[in-house]
């Protein structure tokens, strides 16, 4: 970017996480990734239906910003790829293969940038948190209801890498090692670290990353299951905690 045009690049972008529980939104300053705003929140309608959603997120939306003239980044826990949704782990099935981004910019009566929730989250880690000065391949996973993946070399994205729905002994591995199989099973922090061991053993296996970045509301609990692992590969707790998607979403909103 010419120097010209930077100083005309806009200085704040409002970023917007939707999740299964929860959607979170704040105005962010996408030079030093600070929030400009208190984050706001309000719980994803059940069902998670595209119209429900899209209320909620032109509500959070409205309330950070009733001019409509700073940038949007939306995040969604799917595969994304030009703005379609192609899949649906944790929510409506309706939103396999549709236009999604193109139906937030109808209701929100502006363009947005749209995008996986790991990945936004993995940008911001890189950006600003655990990883960021960290050269290589940096791998991020959200702990979860599901688990998110994503994959960072030298700063770029490589945008999609459902690492939760890599097998793992015969099943998908987000049914045996989120956050959410950890509660339902009520599995102790020793038994949930054991199938995270063989989870973190496999990716260490298949990627070689130089770090891997533990994201997820569970991760501020880090300590009672990081070092119980033994990968070659440094494990991390992501440090943006419950902002890192929001950050993220931001900062792709102005082409960061
Ligand atoms: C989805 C991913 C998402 C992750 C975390 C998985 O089930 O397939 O796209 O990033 O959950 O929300």
């Amino acid at each position: 970017m010419s120097k010209d045009k930077k100083s005309k690049a806009p200085k704040q972008a409002i970023g917007v996480d939707i999740g299964g529980t929860g959607i979170k939104a704040a105005l962010v300053d996408v030079r030093s990734g600070e929030l400009l705003s208190d984050r706001i929140k309000l719980p994803t309608p059940d069902g998670g239906e595209p119209e429900a959603i899209a209320q909620v997120v032109v509500e959070l939306v409205g309330r950070l910003d009733d001019e409509r003239t700073t940038p949007v980044g939306v995040t969604f826990p799917a595969i994304v790829r030009h703005g379609r949704t192609l899949s649906a782990a944790n929510v409506s099935k309706r939103w396999i293969d549709f236009e999604a981004e193109a139906f937030f910019e109808q209701h929100l009566g502006r363009p947005i940038h749209f995008v996986n929730d790991a990945d936004a989250a993995g940008i911001a880690e890189d950006h600003w948190g655990a990883a960021k000065d960290v050269d290589g391949l940096v791998i991020l996973t959200t702990l979860g209801t599901g688990i998110g993946g994503a994959l960072i070399y030298k700063g770029v994205l490589v945008p999609n890498a459902e690492l939760g729905h890599l097998e793992l002994d015969g099943h998908d591995a987000e049914s045996r090692a989120s956050n959410r199989a950890r509660e339902s099973e009520g599995l102790s922090y020793e038994e949930w670290a054991t199938r995270l061991q063989r989870y973190y053993a496999h990716l260490e296996f298949i990627f070689s990353p130089d770090l891997f970045v533990v994201g997820g509301g569970v991760s501020k609990s880090s300590d009672k299951f990081l070092p119980l692992l033994d990968l070659k590969t440094p494990i991390v707790p992501a440090t943006l905690r419950n902002n890192a998607g929001i950050m993220g979403a931001a900062a792709l909103a102005v082409g960061l």
